[in-house]
């Protein structure tokens, strides 16, 4: 099993390497050096505690320097950013240095925004180890890091021109993080056009195939490929989200970060606030005239077998207050994109978007609360 796509972000290109097994650090080094961006000078693999195994896999009998991050969400802030500077410096990276990033979103979103401002932009190399990481974060060049309380405050963007999907990484996933990765697959689906992503997805099933199902992990290959494929051409049509072609990746995500932030950062993964927010969001374009009932029924009744919460209001809304709360972080977010806060919902073949301004008043909240008249 072995996938390559070559993407081209601002004239920048991204090779995704999508295969079984983990890459070895002499392989990385010579695929690097083949993109035709100079020989790699000194490296630096960073990791965190839960991606460490895999980053020795990688380095087999090299003694090659490293940074090893604590894990999860709350290590993506300036202090990891700084330690990965120091351990860039004390290696003795130049300019010509690569950092390699062995791990999930978090240390992906890191390692790069790192090497984006280290001498000013040094070598990047991603090893994306979450289904999250791979159908989403490691593609598309967005780095940063959580600051003041806010998630991805400071970034950049900094594509890596090299990047690794070792399916292997999958094995060892909690359930919870797949999960979560599998939600946003299952978004990427419904951007598909073709449809072919989300036909997949019906076969292959919300359970992670087992090492030793051959047909499942076949299955799960063409997913994440297909994912990929169709994130790096969204990507590639609108690098830095100024047109209208990136935002489509945003579908279930106004409803899913207005959760997140008022259930309290980290109470549901986000994976599961986008199958919630998914939907929504066709509550919302049913309710519009833009969603078809029977695509809202197809939609919601896979979320909901997969075993995602899809009631209104959702679980951690229902305490006093939680409602205003989701209504002030959807604020918050127009604030954020300038006051155009828009949402994305299913039409009869992919996505549309739809301008908070032209949603009667109450509309939303009545959507999140589940006291919507029109039923389907
Ligand atoms: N840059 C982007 O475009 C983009 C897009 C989507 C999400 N993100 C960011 O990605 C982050 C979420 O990514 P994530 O869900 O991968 O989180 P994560 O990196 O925190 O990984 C989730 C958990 O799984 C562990 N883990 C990682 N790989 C493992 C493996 N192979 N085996 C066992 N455990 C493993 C991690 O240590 C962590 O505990 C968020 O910070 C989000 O903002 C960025």
């Amino acid at each position: 099993m072995h996938q390559e796509y070559t993407f081209t972000f601002d004239k920048t290109p991204s090779c995704v390497r999508i295969q079984a097994e983990f890459p070895p650090i002499a392989r990385i080094c010579a695929d690097f050096a083949s993109l035709g961006r100079g020989g790699v000078g000194r490296i630096l693999l960073v990791c965190d505690t839960n991606t460490e195994y895999i980053a020795r896999d990688i380095l087999g009998t090299q003694d090659r320097p490293w940074c090893i991050l604590p894990q999860g969400e709350t290590a993506k802030n300036w202090v990891s950013v700084e330690a990965i500077l120091s351990a860039g410096k004390e290696a003795g990276l130049g300019r010509d240095g690569l950092f390699i990033g062995v791990g999930g979103g978090v240390v992906s979103d890191l390692t790069a925004f790192a090497a984006s401002i280290y001498m000013r932009g040094a070598g990047l190399c991603l090893v994306s180890t979450t289904l999250l990481g791979m159908v989403d974060a490691a593609v598309g060049g967005k780095t940063g890091f959580d600051l003041f309380g806010m998630k991805n405050l400071a970034g950049t963007f900094y594509p890596a021109p090299l990047i690794y999907m070792p399916l292997d990484s999958l094995l060892g996933l909690p359930q919870a993080e797949w999960k979560s990765g599998m939600g946003e697959l299952i978004k990427t689906g419904l951007l598909d056009d073709t449809g072919a992503l989300w036909e997949h997805l019906r076969i292959l099933g919300p359970e992670p195939p087992n090492s030793q199902d051959r047909t499942g992990r076949e299955r799960m290959f063409a997913s994440i490929a297909r994912a990929v494929q169709i994130k790096g051409r969204i990507v590639e049509a609108d690098p830095k989200e100024t047109g209208t072609e990136r935002v489509r990746l945003n579908l279930g995500h106004t409803f899913a970060h207005a959760l997140e932030s008022a259930a309290g950062l980290g109470q549901v993964s986000h994976g599961e606030a986008v199958a919630w927010g998914m939907v929504r969001a066709c509550e919302l374009g049913y309710v519009l005239g833009l969603t078809p009932p029977d695509r809202v029924k197809a939609i919601t009744s896979l979320i909901k077998d997969w075993a995602y919460e899809t009631r209104a209001p959702h679980p951690s809304l229902e305490e006093p207050g939680k409602t205003e709360a989701f209504m002030r972080a959807l604020e918050g977010d127009k604030k954020k994109k300038a006051g155009k806060l828009r949402f994305i919902v299913p039409c009869t073949q992919g996505v549309q978007a739809v301008s908070a301004e032209a949603i009667e008043a109450g509309l939303v909240e009545r959507i999140i609360c589940g006291t919507l008249d029109t039923l389907l």
